[in-house]
């Protein structure tokens, strides 16, 4: 299949729009027309659908039951009845899948999540195609690695890896992992001319998903020692809860519970989810990265470099693989709020050293994450694997 134009099958595990789903609508945007047709697969409607669609890709929503997508670590005993009763509540979806994907002569299936990579060990079997399973977390803490692992060294014919740290996990159980990085669409994030930064004031921002892990609740605890010291600190919290699956709800609520509890009323405002992210990072000193569990990768640190802020984060996972400390951002103890708020006090205190960070970092950025240079390393694979056929 060396020749023409081929079509990919994409599966994602959700339709709203995380950092995953963002590096998809990356790699599925950079395609070459003349060489490759995207078609995506989403269990439910969503924004992901009509981004998707602005970028050329053919969608077709194949619903799964709500309780297959509210599965997950978070929720050990839906998982299990999940898992039980998975033949039963998945066959309907998956033959529907199969029968569209014959239907759209698809060539090769990219699968951009744990949920899907497991729909594709049965569609692998009946389609015959080559399968990409793309890791964007960390597995090997989880009850289901074992059997994970196997599946797939079962199913995938190439792993691709988001970070070396997550790659890593994958040595032993699969012969064939790859590391892409998440190229950065720098034109869209560059600052604008004559950057207003520094401004007065000194305005701090947490970009990401609402999901507990992320460590908003450190950031919060960071920012009331920062009052402390006496800081003119304002802060943004840019995101929403995203994640159908349990264990996420509330968590908004909570927050704004410790916002008043901590004594922050009108310091920190909750933007809810925006899609003028660069807009807001061009108005901001510092974002912050606040993780709890090791990042697999980590977007928002390297889009608010690109974006001319000066960045702190959590030191762990591939973030460091982004970024080396005092040179291109400022790295914390995950889960050290203390730390956190010496660095932003740090920062706060020396506009020279947020200039001299974020230039550096931007710089960094531009040499190692730019998109036009890494998504051809997933189109890259795909070749190999079109090539073997
Ligand atoms: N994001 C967004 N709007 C928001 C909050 C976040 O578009 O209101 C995007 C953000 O720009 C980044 C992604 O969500 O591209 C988060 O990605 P990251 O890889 O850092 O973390 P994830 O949430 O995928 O674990
Ligand atoms: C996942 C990870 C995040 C990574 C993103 C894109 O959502 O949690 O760290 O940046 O995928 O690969």
């Amino acid at each position: 299949m060396a020749e023409g134009r081929v079509t990919i099958g994409y599966l994602n595990p959700l339709a709203k729009i995380g950092g995953a789903e963002r590096s998809l609508l990356d790699v599925i945007g950079a395609l070459d027309p003349a060489r490759y047709r995207a078609v995506l697969f989403l269990p439910a409607a969503g924004p992901l659908v009509a981004a998707a669609e602005r970028r050329g890709a053919k969608v077709h929503v194949t619903p799964l039951p709500g309780m297959v997508l509210a599965a997950g670590r978070h929720a050990p005993w839906l998982s299990l009845a999940v898992a039980l009763l998975a033949p039963l509540l998945i066959l309907p979806t998956l033959i529907k899948m199969i029968v569209l994907a014959r239907r759209e002569k698809v060539s090769l299936l990219h699968a951009n999540g744990i949920k899907v990579h497991l729909l594709t060990c049965l569609m692998k079997r009946v389609l015959r195609v080559p399968v990409v399973w793309h890791l964007r977390d960390f597995s090997a803490g989880r009850r289901m690695w074992p059997l994970y692992c196997r599946l797939a060294a079962w199913t995938a014919d190439a792993l691709i890896a988001n970070s070396q740290a997550v790659a890593r996990e994958w040595e032993g159980c699969h012969p064939n992992v790859q590391v892409a990085y998440n190229g950065i669409d720098l034109a869209h994030f560059a600052p604008p001319e004559g950057d207003p930064r520094p401004r007065k004031g000194y305005r701090v921002a947490m970009l990401g998903v609402l999901t507990p892990w992320k460590g908003h609740g450190v950031f919060l605890d960071a920012l009331r020692l920062l009052v402390d010291k006496g800081s003119d600190v304002q802060a943004w919290i840019i995101g929403d809860a995203i994640y159908d699956t349990g264990g996420h709800a509330g968590y908004r609520g909570r927050l704004e519970r410790q916002v008043a509890a901590l004594g922050l009323v009108g310091r920190v405002e909750f933007l809810g989810f925006r899609d003028d992210v660069p807009t807001l990072l061009h108005q901001t000193e510092v974002v912050v990265h606040a993780s709890v569990s090791p990042e697999p990768f980590g977007r928002v640190v390297a889009e608010a470099l690109a974006a001319g802020c000066a960045v702190v984060a959590a030191d762990d996972g591939g973030v460091p693989e982004i970024v080396t400390h005092e040179r291109h951002a400022l790295l914390t103890p995950p889960g050290d709020a203390t730390a956190l708020a010496e660095a932003l006090w740090r920062l706060e205190l020396d506009p020279e050293l947020r200039r001299t960070l974020a230039e550096a970092g931007r710089k960094r950025v531009t040499e190692k994450f730019a998109l036009a240079d890494n998504a051809p390393r997933t189109t890259a694979i795909y070749e190999t694997l079109l090539k073997d056929r």
